[in-house]
């Protein structure tokens, strides 16, 4: 099996509020996140998969990055997360972000020949959720 990876970018602002919970608790839970503030997000996509006859691919790297750019980043790139139409009714946490980006790529990359295996998603240098979609 091999394992291709792409990695994107994108910057993003949100604000973590549970509108279910009073503002007391939505700072006491979220504190600073529950202003609103910005990242700079880092996307790593990775496939598992085995080599396409033709190409000696496991997936060219193009299409990789296209389906990245077409499923995500034009929806959440300088955008307010919270307003966007992924986000509306989900709290724009780290790990809900990771699962939403893996509900919408897992369909777009699947082939014969590969799958997605995982996908992080960094919020910041040293922060990043791992989701294998188990
Ligand atoms: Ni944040």
């Amino acid at each position: 099996m091999l394992y291709i990876t792409r990695k994107e970018h994108f910057s993003s602002s949100h604000k973590l509020d549970n509108p279910e919970i009073s503002r007391e608790q939505n700072v006491e839970i979220f504190g600073k996140c529950n202003n609103l503030h910005g990242h700079n997000y880092y996307i790593e996509v990775t496939l598992a998969g085995t080599i396409e006859s033709e190409s000696n691919y496991v997936m060219d790297l193009k299409i990789l990055k296209l389906i990245i750019h077409d499923e995500i980043l034009s929806k959440v790139d300088h955008k307010f997360l919270n307003e966007t139409e992924m986000f509306k009714n989900v709290i724009p946490t780290t790990e809900n972000m990771v699962m939403k980006f893996w509900e919408v790529l897992e369909p777009k990359v699947k082939r014969d020949n590969v799958r997605l295996y995982s996908i992080r998603l960094f919020e910041t240098e040293k922060n990043y959720v791992e989701y294998r979609g188990e």
